[in-house]
């Protein structure tokens, strides 16, 4: 059925009218690649300059037997490839360089080395597109779009199971009947001369001077961006439902109107200080005020808890789970020494909370990991474990 369709559908469209222009080139169609080599070699060794082969797949040798030179099209793709080079470089120059030039991580404004990923691209992007722009204009002659060697049986051939090859007729050197017999005798199993359809000439040759195609081009194009620009500008964002879009503050990296040096992105003032963060209390204070200041939290079971939970987090890796020294570090770390001394019992919590908060020699500081809260819970805690291991007997139940 899909078979009908298409026929029906080849029949319509793709039929092929007798040509009455004048002739454009002679055809041969062949059905080995050993003869399409054959006739390659022939033509070009009897001097013709304007013919070509195709076949539906890569001959090998093809070129060698068309004489073909190397093409230019290398040449193309390294002044083009260059350019991309040097675009980039500039681009990345400039923008980070001069334009805005910004520190990011203590580096240079511009470095080469950074830069060589968005060259390399540039020059990969630049090239390729380079080349693919020239083989429609200059290998297959834009504007000119109406090759009379479409729609012809030839053409469909080739394109399936034939190899054909065809010389132009305005080859220096042609001469119709000359031509037909030299493919003849080369065992070609069709020979055609192509003609120019009358359509290929006049105004249907380059619609891109059309002025209707172009107005309906440019109309198309204008009436995209406006509506585009309408929808996803305008009516999404009418209120109420803007997606927050309008608000009352300033973009980062935006200039500022209101403050007098145009920056709209402001150190804090001094001293200021974030929220759920808490500097160290004892910055700067003498220590007479440092060890005067009592432990904030009340002795719950709740702190105790999490103060236990704390120290056999952080503490007790070093210090033992009863800091007695006894450190699971096994050698890897100094052993420290025990909390149970009488210079740490007779410390304020102060000084511990002081020793958690900076550390003391070996022992590194705690305040980035352990909040200010949970120091002083550590610190309950660590009375309570120096009193079990120093209990007198008035501590023990019942005496
Ligand atoms: C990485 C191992 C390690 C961890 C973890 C550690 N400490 Fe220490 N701590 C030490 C060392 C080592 C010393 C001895 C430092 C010195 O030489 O002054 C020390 C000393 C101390 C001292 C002073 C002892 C003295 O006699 O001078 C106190 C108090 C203390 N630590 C409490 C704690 C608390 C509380 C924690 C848990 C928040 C903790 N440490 C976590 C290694 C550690």
């Amino acid at each position: 059925m899909i078979g009908n369709i298409l026929k029906k559908f080849d029949d319509k469209f793709l039929k092929t009218e007798p040509r009455t222009g004048k002739l454009y080139a002679v055809s041969a169609l062949f059905d080995t690649p050993d003869q399409i080599i054959h006739a390659a070699e022939k033509v070009s060794g009897a001097g013709y300059k304007k013919f070509d082969v195709l076949t539906p797949y890569p001959v090998h040798g093809m070129d060698g037997a068309m004489k073909l030179k190397p093409t230019g099209i290398g040449w193309v793709a390294m002044v083009a490839g260059m350019s991309g080079t040097t675009l980039a470089f500039l681009m990345i120059w400039w923008m980070v360089g001069v334009n805005y030039p910004n520190i990011f991580g203590g580096k240079p404004y511009f470095n080469l080395t950074a830069s060589i990923p968005i060259m390399f691209e540039l020059t990969v992007l630049i090239s390729a597109l380079t080349l693919v722009g020239s083989l429609i204009a200059i290998y297959m002659k834009l504007p000119f779009n109406a090759n009379p060697l479409m729609d012809t049986e030839f053409v469909r051939r080739v394109t399936s199971d034939k190899f054909g090859i065809y010389i132009a007729a305005d080859d220096p050197k042609f001469k119709l009947e000359e031509v037909r017999a030299m493919f003849e005798e080369l065992g070609s199993s069709a020979v055609s001369n192509i003609h120019e359809a009358e359509y290929d000439k006049g105004k249907t040759n380059n619609p891109l001077t059309d002025k209707k195609f172009v107005g309906a081009l440019v109309g198309t194009a204008a009436a995209t961006a406006m509506i585009s620009y309408f929808v996803l500008n305008v009516l999404l964002f009418l209120p109420p439902f803007d997606w927050m879009h309008r608000q009352p503050k300033v973009l980062p990296q935006t200039e500022s109107k209101f403050f007098k040096d145009g920056w709209s992105m402001r150190k804090p003032v001094e001293g200021t200080v974030a929220r759920g963060f808490m500097p160290y209390e004892f910055k700067g204070m003498p220590d007479s005020m440092v060890v005067a200041t009592p432990n904030p939290l009340p002795v719950t079971q709740k702190v105790l808890d999490l103060g236990k939970k704390r120290f056999d987090t952080y503490c007790s890796p070093c210090h033992g789970f009863y800091g007695k020294g006894d450190s699971r570090m096994r050698g890897q770390f100094p052993v420290p020494p025990t909390l149970h001394s009488q210079k740490v019992t007779n410390w304020k919590d102060a000084n511990i909370y002081h020793v958690i908060t900076n550390g003391q020699n070996t022992m590194p500081s705690y305040q980035s990991s352990i909040s200010r809260d949970d120091r002083w819970a550590i610190i309950h805690y660590l009375r309570v474990l120096q009193r079990s291991q120093n209990a007198p007997d008035s501590d023990v139940e019942g005496k």
